[in-house]
């Protein structure tokens, strides 16, 4: 058994240093079994993140694992999400939007507001992911993400193990640096289930109407809200300032 470290405010940078070239595995376990409990884990279902499962499964560690149901998702997502419950035999908690501000929301601007302009598509994410994102984080010291470097630039400027401001907690960026080949051999090696829009041309997987396949060589989000500019492609879950 790997040593134990303690995650808290104060020492993030020197656990940032100690960890920077550690095997994920190593870093979930040495870090995450002393918080037992306290411990969040937020996933998409997408490629990494069952790696992610798929690694807490093997260490057994006692992680709360949530996934954010915005109403909007593929068939094939809810198909996974059933698939993993029963491929590892656990409990994955389901998170919905509070009905009242999607019902107001819908009413006044539409089932497919997000198309019109940029404000009603974060206030679309904001309604459907980021409340229910923090209703989920509430009373928990650390929540992990599989959110990589090499997605976006925000993202490329994220560290390992992060204190988030806003949620009042810290994040651990488990595959940070890992590339989307190595997730993918890890997936093979394990047989991790995955969502089968995958091998159709979708890399990146989020609501249905705001993602659509791209082709080989282009950039792997960029069928995410494809008809915004290419700026910041994000729902703001893991944004300083949404
Ligand atoms: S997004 O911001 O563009 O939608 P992305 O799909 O790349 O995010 O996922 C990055 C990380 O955000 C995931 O690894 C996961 O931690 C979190 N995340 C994104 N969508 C969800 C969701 N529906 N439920 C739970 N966590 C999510
Ligand atoms: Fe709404 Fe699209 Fe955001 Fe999903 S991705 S919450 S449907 S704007």
């Amino acid at each position: 058994m790997s040593k134990n470290f303690i995650l808290s405010k104060e020492n993030i940078e020197s656990l940032n240093e100690q960890f920077r070239d550690a095997d994920p595995i190593h870093l979930l376990d040495s870090l995450c079994r002393p918080h037992k409990n306290r411990i969040v884990f937020s996933s998409s279902m997408g490629a990494e993140d069952q790696v992610i499962t798929d690694m807490i499964v093997r260490l057994d560690l006692p992680v709360r694992i949530f996934t954010l149901d915005t109403g909007r998702l593929f068939p094939e997502t809810y198909e996974l999400i059933s698939k993993t419950c029963s491929h590892y035999n656990i409990k994955i908690d389901i998170l919905f939007p509070d009905f009242h501000s999607i019902e107001k929301m819908v009413s006044e601007k539409g089932i497919n507001l997000f198309y019109e302009n940029r404000d009603n598509r974060i206030l679309c994410c904001h309604l459907r992911k980021v409340e229910p994102f923090k209703r989920a984080l509430a009373g928990f010291e650390v929540c992990i993400t599989g959110i990589r470097k090499d997605q976006t630039l925000e993202r490329f400027n994220k560290s390992l193990i992060e204190w988030d401001e806003k949620h009042e907690l810290i994040k651990v960026n488990l595959l940070l640096k890992w590339t989307e080949k190595k997730v993918w051999e890890y997936i093979h090696k394990y047989n991790v289930p995955y969502n089968k829009l995958h091998d159709m041309g979708f890399p990146s997987i989020g609501c249905q109407p705001c993602t659509r396949a791209v082709t080989n060589g282009d950039d792997p989000r960029s069928g995410r809200w494809w008809w915004e500019d290419q700026g910041q492609k994000e729902c703001g879950l893991h944004l300083k300032d949404e």
